[in-house]
């Protein structure tokens, strides 16, 4: 079977065809990025209207260099939430609309899933059940993964997730958006002991997660030594405020997920969701898992953040398992992963 697939969420523009025997055959993206960035956030408007203009070349050129006509494909998915609604309903109404003009049915696919399947992508993929660990913009979870469509949640956020907190402390010291990356980049350079931000959550028992109270200590920091320096801080001072938020970050994920481990008892953990990519988060749960011998499995970096690829994967198990849309073009800016099951 053959599907096509759209993700248009968020600031990402992407197209992917997928094949369950050959694979992955291309997948195309377009980032925003560029078009948001003097705004240091997403404007979810302008998003939306880009998306517009993006998908349906990025169709034609993913059709082109998976060498596959509409005829041969046998579903199209695409995220219909959760994420920004306007940007949502650009591919829910293209997606929808291709699948009714190429007569084959429309996958409705949740963003989360796309990301905890996203390492089915690669040549070692994880064994079911496992515990995955789910780290994005807007979204930190330790989910239960029994199977492809059987999530349970073992502990989530109260608050902002984990990229948020990358984003926010990035701002706070000045960074380009997005922040996330650029926060750790500068963190390479920096002395991680310097300062000793808090680790919520981490002396109570339970896998919850809170990272907002971080945002309100590097606002401190940073405001406390522009104070005792003529209102300027050096760069020194901005790399070791990023390498204390970041070892904060990762600290606080790791212990997490070595409990969650423990209490399941499981011995294959997924790692998803754009701060997967953090270098030193792959690295420390890497080592921590090796240790209690259990194995971590990633997708590549391009998969960790948004794309289409990772939409197709989780469109073909649904377009098997014939949980196919009707001709109704729904998407959903709220969307808890608990209610797939089932
Ligand atoms: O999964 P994703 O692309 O979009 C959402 O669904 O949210 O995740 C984006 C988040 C942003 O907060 C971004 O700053 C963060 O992932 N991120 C990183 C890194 N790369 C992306 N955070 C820390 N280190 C990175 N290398
Ligand atoms: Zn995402």
């Amino acid at each position: 079977m053959r599907i096509l697939a759209l993700e248009s969420s968020c600031d990402e523009s992407a197209v992917a065809v997928h094949d369950d025997a050959a694979g992955l055959l291309a997948h195309e993206i377009y980032s925003q990025v560029d078009l948001h960035r003097i705004y240091g956030g997403v404007v979810p408007e302008l998003a939306s209207r880009d998306h517009v203009r993006r998908l349906l070349p990025l169709v034609r050129a993913a059709l082109e260099a998976a060498g596959t006509t509409p005829a041969q494909l046998d579903g199209v998915a695409f995220t219909a939430g959760p994420g920004l609604i306007g940007a949502l309903l650009t591919g829910a109404a293209l997606g929808r609309s291709l699948a009714y003009a190429w007569q084959v049915p429309a996958v409705a696919v949740h963003h989360l899933e796309g990301h905890l399947l996203a390492p089915l992508l690669e040549d070692d993929p994880p064994p079911f059940p496992h515990l995955a660990l789910l780290v994005s913009g807007g979204h930190t979870m330790l989910i239960d993964v029994a199977a492809p469509g059987a999530y349970r949640i073992l502990g989530e956020t109260r608050d902002d997730a984990a990229g948020e907190a990358f984003d926010k402390s990035a701002k706070l010291l000045g960074l380009p958006y997005p922040g996330g990356p650029e926060l750790a980049k500068l963190a390479g350079g920096g002395r991680k002991d310097r300062y000793d931000f808090p680790r919520p959550m981490l002396d109570r028992a339970g896998l919850e997660f809170s990272f907002s109270g971080l945002k309100t200590a590097v606002a401190l920091a940073v405001k406390d030594h522009a104070a005792k320096n003529g209102g300027a801080i050096d760069a020194t001072t901005r790399a070791d405020i990023a390498a204390g938020v970041q070892q904060a970050i990762v600290d606080t994920l790791v212990s997490k997920t070595l409990r969650a481990l423990e209490s399941t008892g499981y011995d294959a953990l997924v790692v998803a969701g754009g701060v997967g990519a953090n270098r030193l988060l792959r690295e420390r749960l890497a080592a921590a898992a090796a240790r209690q011998g259990a194995k971590v499995f990633y997708p590549r970096i391009e998969f960790c953040t948004d794309n289409a690829a990772m939409i197709a994967v989780a469109g073909m198990a649904r377009l098997k398992a014939g949980k196919v849309e009707s001709t109704a073009i729904r998407a959903r800016a709220t969307w808890s992963l608990s209610e797939l099951n089932g």
